[in-house]
């Protein structure tokens, strides 16, 4: 009953998984502070954990906590960890217009309802809530369970309309069944010598996610034919094209190759 009573936050729809369905049976342990049991015993629920109460923290790997009103996932002795808030989606705003101008929806916060958007791979979910800021319905899909639980709760927290969150292949959700006036893909770049250690999400996202085994061209073809509006796909400014995009929004350090999709628009329910 927990998952419900957290999960139907006024105006956020989060479907949470089925109740059979947990998220992992894993080893990644959940501590809590006082105040926040209730969010531990739903995420304990979720993942089949036995909530602790907080200790040292002398784990080898990462963990989750339940502090105040939030989730964060630490590293072994990490006194902070990481968690998204309100104000990263400001500064994410604020930082580089290119994503929203790349999918289309520049413009008024909340001036695009009636826009479908699937980021089939959502990560924290930072650019996705972006998006849904400006009023359109988004489904987001992250299919690794510790990076979902985050982005779910940050979800939970911003509390947009018209918010689904699965954890889950984002792939399966370009096999045809519906449409979508953008999709967005953001894989994860592979991995490469650098000079300066990126910022933490970065590092926590590489030591956890995984790149899919499927080439970019593939969710790329995929996409092209359940996109009725564009496919976005974001690439390092560097990195060579899947294919001659119709038009790209450069930033600073990233590119968004944006194509024509190929899907006839579905009737709006
Ligand atoms: C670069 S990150 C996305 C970052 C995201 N745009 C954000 O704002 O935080 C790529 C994400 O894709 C996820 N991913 C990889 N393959 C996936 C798949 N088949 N389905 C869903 N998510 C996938 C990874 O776990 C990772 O979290």
């Amino acid at each position: 009953m927990l998952r419900h009573a957290l999960g139907s936050c006024a105006g956020t729809t989060l479907i949470p998984m089925p109740d059979t369905d947990p998220l992992v049976r894993s080893s990644v342990r959940l501590y809590y502070h006082p105040e926040a049991e209730r969010l531990a015993i739903y995420w304990a629920d979720r993942f089949v954990l036995e909530p602790a109460k907080a200790t040292s923290g002398a784990d080898s790997e990462f963990s989750l906590w339940a502090i105040g009103d939030h989730l964060e996932l630490r590293r072994p002795g990490e006194k902070q960890g990481l968690w998204m808030r309100a104000a990263d989606l400001d500064r994410r705003a604020r930082g580089g217009p290119e994503l929203l101008r790349a999918c289309g929806l520049s413009g008024q916060v909340g001036e695009f309802v009636g826009v479908r958007v699937l980021d089939a791979m959502a990560g924290w979910g930072l650019d996705g809530l972006l998006l849904a800021r400006m009023g359109c319905s988004l489904v987001m899909v992250e299919k690794h369970p510790i990076v979902h639980a985050l982005l779910e709760d940050f979800a939970r927290r911003v509390d947009l309309p018209a918010v689904h969150a699965y954890c889950g292949d984002g792939f399966a959700w370009l096999d045809g069944s519906q449409t979508f006036d953008v999709i967005y893909l953001d894989p994860m770049f592979p991995e490469r010598r650098k000079r300066a250690l990126p910022g933490k999400r970065m590092q926590y996202l590489a030591a956890l996610a995984k790149e899919d085994p499927r080439s970019i061209n593939r969710w790329l073809e995929a996409g092209l034919g359940n996109a009725s509006g564009r496919v976005v796909l974001k690439r390092r400014l560097r990195d060579p094209e899947v294919a001659v995009p119709d038009w790209q929004i450069t930033g600073r350090t990233v590119r968004y190759d944006v194509y024509r999709g190929q899907a006839r628009a579905q009737a709006r329910q």
